[in-house]
């Protein structure tokens, strides 16, 4: 066990209200922070007063975004214990972003150590309402104030904690998508896997037309031909067709879901046929158009399971099981959040007491 060392706000502040919490907009008085400088390592890791921190203006993050983050959720249980679901490959995850960005690999045990720490000392701060979460945004940012471009020599970690409601305004009801055409979030051979901000700042234009247009989020399509889905909005997506699940294979463009894998890892134990495989816009619309496409949904760590109830695509509109959310989507949802809650038992050790 690494010595963490604690300096603690002199007043703590409280959870507002949970119905009202929306998504990243409150944070817990703490925060867990880690330096990195080359030759010596990550070093003084220790938990502070969540609060404003000094950069330089010529800070390399700033300029050439070298920088990663996670994103992951800690709940209470119905019982009143505070679990962190999958941990460990949020980490694990974290690490592979960190291989992409050049950034020096972290000690997952003391991440896990340093959470765990963090967590238990802003218990209060976890919501328990269903549908409620503490959302736990780790990034490193590099921090040479240089401005030439190069991989920095020195970074900075840090831990911060959000208590969220539902990412979408619209909960967990359908949403309307538009597949993107004309502009791409990421390309074979690019960083498109790596949960990094040029990623986000890539998919901001497209968004913004979207929602001007009228749609909640885009379906984003490979760069090479613009014919192969990737994925939705901050979300992976999948595709229940004649009974089959498919969902886009990974590829280096797509972000390697949590939510993804718990899906197919569950859908796979009941039974349903799982396939990961490119799958063209054209394809969805024939099976649409033969009857088949039963249900389309999103999977992410914010939204969890979000319906997709249209597809627009080069002026032609489906609408995916009227409009509702389908039962497949809704046996997910309630068996992700029931392992979340503590409703229900944890046969794959998903569920970490803090
Ligand atoms: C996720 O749900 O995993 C996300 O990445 C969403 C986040 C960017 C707000």
């Amino acid at each position: 066990m690494t010595d963490i060392k604690v300096k603690t706000v002199s007043k703590p502040g409280s959870l507002p209200d949970e119905s009202r919490l929306g998504f990243g907009a409150y944070f817990t008085d703490h925060m867990f922070v880690m330096d990195y400088e080359t030759g010596k390592g990550w070093h003084d890791p220790r938990i502070e007063p969540y609060e404003e921190f000094s950069l330089f203006p010529a800070a390399m993050v700033l300029h050439y975004g070298q920088a990663i983050f996670e994103g992951m959720k800690a709940f209470r249980t119905v019982d009143n214990r505070i679990v962190v679901f999958r941990t460990k490959d949020y980490l694990q995850r974290f690490n592979r972003s960190a291989e992409i960005l050049c950034i020096p690999r972290m000690d997952a045990d003391l991440l896990e150590q340093a959470l765990y720490q963090l967590l238990k000392q802003e218990a209060h701060w976890v919501p328990g309402r269903l549908g409620t979460s503490l959302y736990i945004r780790p990034f490193v940012i590099a921090t040479d104030p240089y401005v030439g471009v190069k991989s920095s020599d020195t970074f900075k970690l840090f831990i911060i904690l959000s208590p969220v409601g539902a990412y979408y305004a619209s909960g967990f009801n359908p949403v309307s998508i538009k597949v993107e055409d004309k502009y791409v979030r990421a390309i074979h051979g690019g960083i498109g896997e790596a949960k990094t901000p040029a990623n986000y700042a890539a998919s901001l234009r497209a968004q913004v037309e979207a929602k001007e247009e009228g749609y909640s989020q885009v379906l984003w399509l490979d760069a090479a031909e613009r014919k192969y889905v990737e994925e939705v909005g901050t979300m992976n997506i999948f595709f229940k067709i004649n009974g089959e699940l498919v969902t886009p294979k990974l590829n280096g463009s797509i972000l390697s879901g949590i939510t993804r894998r718990t899906v197919i890892e569950i859908s796979r134990e009941w039974g349903v046929n799982v396939t990961e495989r490119q799958i063209s816009v054209d394809e969805l619309f024939e099976a649409h158009d033969r009857g088949q496409l039963e249900e389309v949904f999103g999977s992410g760590t914010a939204a969890v399971i979000s319906p997709v109830g249209e597809l627009s695509w080069k002026g032609r509109k489906i609408v995916i099981n009227n409009n509702q959310t389908g039962p497949f989507s809704q046996k997910l949802f309630d068996y992700v959040a029931g392992l979340q809650y503590g409703n229900l038992s944890d046969p794959h050790g998903w569920v970490n007491e803090v």
